[in-house]
């Protein structure tokens, strides 16, 4: 695998490729890596010549500084898993490479980011948007892998890539859970083990809504659901519950009327925020 710290050494290599008529998969990490991501890689590989995966703890989408201080910073293991992922090349760059100059600029994606994470996590999706964009230009890639776990993430790169014409293709994939259904994600190392075992209530309680949805069709009926299984619980904090079409991101009320209907839930266990959804379609769930 080969590892670049540099625009100019991953370019340099990239365009080499390029004349070789090569195209490739791109998967932008912040490290920490565990299967979900390296689903990402895999999928990658099988639809491309070879996979560039970034990792890159971005700054500026992190709303709380601690946050950004105590994310796991792993990048020997994940130097590792990459490469039996079969993953060709690592990008990962320093701070001052990756924003030589502070940015001003400022993003705006209307409907996509006043709901959910957007309204929990001011300024995230402007960080996420930034550094995805830089991505895009540096690495030049023909299709970029993201998890359907970030799925409102996935809706404003969706945005950022057709208003911006990126001239590639994006590709959604599924959520990776450990056995007891929690998804997988970097912040699940910082569960106590008390907190880990409780955690798996998230992925517990959207299935149970998805169940709910499905019968009665009926958005208020899963939400009922979601505060009664929440309510006892100790030391779980549920922030939101919201069913909303997957890729508007609004609020749905006539679930049949939808493709997709996404169950979005977010709750601090202990002290660590947790994400996850489930999409509802007609032929089941995701
Ligand atoms: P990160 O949280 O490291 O996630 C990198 C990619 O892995 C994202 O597309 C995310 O949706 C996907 N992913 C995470 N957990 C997953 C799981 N359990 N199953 C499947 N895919 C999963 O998302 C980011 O980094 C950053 O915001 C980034 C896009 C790199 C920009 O900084």
């Amino acid at each position: 695998m080969y590892v670049f710290t540099t625009v100019d050494a991953l370019k340099a290599h990239l365009h080499a490729r390029r004349q070789e008529g090569k195209l490739w998969g791109l998967v932008p990490t912040m490290g920490a890596l565990h299967e979900g991501h390296l689903s990402l890689v895999r999928r990658s590989n099988a639809e491309n010549d070879f996979t560039v995966a970034t990792l890159y703890v971005n700054p500026t989408q992190f709303n709380n500084p601690d946050d950004l201080a105590r994310y796991p910073r792993t990048f020997d293991a994940d130097r590792a898993m990459l490469e039996s992922a079969g993953c060709q090349v690592l990008f990962a760059p320093t701070d001052a490479e990756m924003y030589p100059a502070p940015t001003t600029l400022r993003f705006s994606f209307g409907d996509l980011e006043t709901v959910m994470e957007g309204q929990f996590r001011p300024g995230h999706f402007n960080g996420v948007a930034t550094v995805v964009a830089k991505l895009f230009h540096h690495a030049e890639p023909a299709v970029a892998y993201f998890g359907q776990k970030d799925l409102q993430q996935f809706a404003v790169i969706r945005r950022l890539v057709q208003d911006l014409a990126f001239p590639l293709r994006l590709v959604r994939c599924p959520i990776v859970r450990e056995p007891d259904g929690l998804a997988m994600s970097s912040r699940n190392r910082r569960l106590e083990p008390e907190a880990r075992k409780v955690a798996a209530v998230l992925s517990y309680a959207l299935r149970e809504a998805a169940e709910a949805l499905q019968k009665t069709r009926n958005p208020e009926a899963a939400r009922g659901l979601i505060g009664q299984i929440f309510y006892p619980i100790e030391g779980v904090f549920l922030e939101y519950f919201e069913v909303v079409d997957a890729a508007s991101l609004q609020p749905v009320t006539t679930p049949e009327d939808h493709d997709e209907v996404a169950l979005c839930i977010a709750a601090y266990v202990g002290e660590v925020r947790l994400i996850d959804n489930l999409i509802v379609t007609r032929g089941g769930v995701q």
